[in-house]
């Protein structure tokens, strides 16, 4: 089995998306060990518990370092032996030690095609309210590697969704996630599960493409 953690902050349709995908073998050989928290209030928690996945919160404001911030999320991993870190609406930055512990193996999926609308401030529905208020056309979503800074890392998967004359910032969110981050984040999972990621520096080469 290919375990994993999922990472969460707020409703968890991308987790949502990633236990069904598993519980109909769409995503096959992967195993989800268990559901983190940036807070107890989200209702990911609840998706995760329903689903029989264990679940812990750890908040970012109760370490003054970033430095412990990162041994606590590290301790709580360790017992799982988990092979990928997946950050599915996680809205907390992941300091370097955490991410050298896991490194080339924490991924991320941002609701925009990086790097438009991506960043410090673009989370949730702000990429959706940017890309109205810019006129454009089209807009997507992204899974990238993680590293230090907010939706920077190499890109692993991108999918494009149309932007319609009649969208609101809401019903343009709900075609993103349906359309396209609730696609690409477990194609990336198995993607990662089959060993066919290969970061060459900024760049990701998937094997075997068709
Ligand atoms: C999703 O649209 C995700 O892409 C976005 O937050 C939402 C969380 O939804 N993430 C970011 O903006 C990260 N920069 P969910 O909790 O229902 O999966």
């Amino acid at each position: 089995m290919f375990d994993i953690a999922v990472f969460v902050s707020g409703g968890g349709t991308n987790l949502q998306a990633i236990i069904d995908q598993i519980a109909d073998h769409r995503l096959c050989g992967v195993h989800i060990a268990c559901v983190v928290a940036s807070q107890d209030r989200c209702f990911a928690l609840q998706r995760a518990r329903s689903a029989g996945i264990p679940t812990h919160v750890v908040k970012r404001s109760s370490f003054t370092e970033p430095a412990s911030f990162d041994q606590a999320l590290l301790n709580i991993l360790r017992p799982y032996q988990v092979q990928l870190v997946v950050l599915a609406g996680y809205l907390t930055l992941l300091g370097p030690d955490f991410l050298a512990a896991y490194k080339g193996r924490v991924i991320n999926i941002h609701p925009s095609l990086i790097p438009a609308f991506s960043g410090t401030g673009f989370y949730g529905i702000k990429p959706h309210e940017a890309a109205l208020a810019w006129g454009v056309r089209l807009i997507g979503a992204t899974v990238h590697l993680v590293d230090t800074a907010y939706d920077h890392g190499p890109i692993i998967l991108q999918k494009a969704v149309p932007v319609l004359a009649d969208d609101t910032a809401q019903t343009l969110q709900q075609r993103v996630m349906q359309d396209a981050e609730q696609v690409i984040l477990p194609q990336a999972i198995a993607l990662f599960a089959q060993g066919r990621i290969k970061q060459e520096g900024r760049i990701v080469r998937i094997l075997n493409e068709i």
